[in-house]
């Protein structure tokens, strides 16, 4: 009999990638799989069920993936949080640190209105630095967050935590200490 296979089974890790030290956490295996990526995108969703959601937003580059299969089922629109430079019209911009380096997200200033509750997804949580940056560009935008959804925890990294101390509600399908 074949073993029902886990999200976990489908992710693969590559070390050293792209720095020396770094075990790569690559989810493009989970993507790849059809059922892979059913079995993770309902997983994601399950925590919130029956719960208002106006927009899901996604951050570059593997939450939009996600985000635009989650927002398709949800019935709702996709909003894309991008490295700066990447979008056309006007935009807000927060700077953060990631786990290998620096970087600026930027959402356009129109994409969220007052009041709208945002469910924010990405494929991996590390420092929580990206998901914070997304968090805030919500914020200033009016948007409410309603919750925070990933696929990997890196716990070691210290992201649910300073997410979860900032009172936001955090949840993930794998992590890896
Ligand atoms: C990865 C990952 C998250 C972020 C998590 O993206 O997809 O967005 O790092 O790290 P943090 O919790 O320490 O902020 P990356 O910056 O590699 O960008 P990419 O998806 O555009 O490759
Ligand atoms: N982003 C930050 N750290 C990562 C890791 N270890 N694997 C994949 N993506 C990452």
């Amino acid at each position: 009999m074949t073993a029902v296979k886990s999200v976990a089974d489908y992710i693969r890790t590559i070390a050293d990638f792209p720095h020396e030290g770094i075990m790569f956490r690559d989810v493009t295996t989970l993507f790849a799989d059809p059922r892979g990526m059913r079995l993770c995108v309902d997983q994601m969703l399950h925590p919130y069920a029956g719960e208002p959601i106006d927009k899901v937003v996604g951050l570059e580059a593997r939450g939009f993936i996600l985000g635009g299969a989650i927002a398709h089922q949800l019935g709702t629109g996709f909003v894309p949080i991008r490295k700066k430079g990447k979008l056309p019209g006007t935009v807000i911009s927060e700077a953060y640190t990631l786990e290998y380096g620096e970087a600026i997200m930027e959402v356009h200033d129109d994409a969220i209105q007052p009041g709208e509750r945002i469910l924010l997804v990405d494929d991996l949580l590390a420092t929580g630095g990206t998901a914070e940056a997304g968090i805030k560009l919500v914020e200033r935008l009016g948007g409410v967050i309603t919750g925070c959804a990933f696929i990997v925890d890196l716990p070691d990294l210290g992201g649910r935590k300073r997410l979860e101390g900032l009172g936001f509600d955090v949840h993930a399908l794998v992590a890896y200490e």
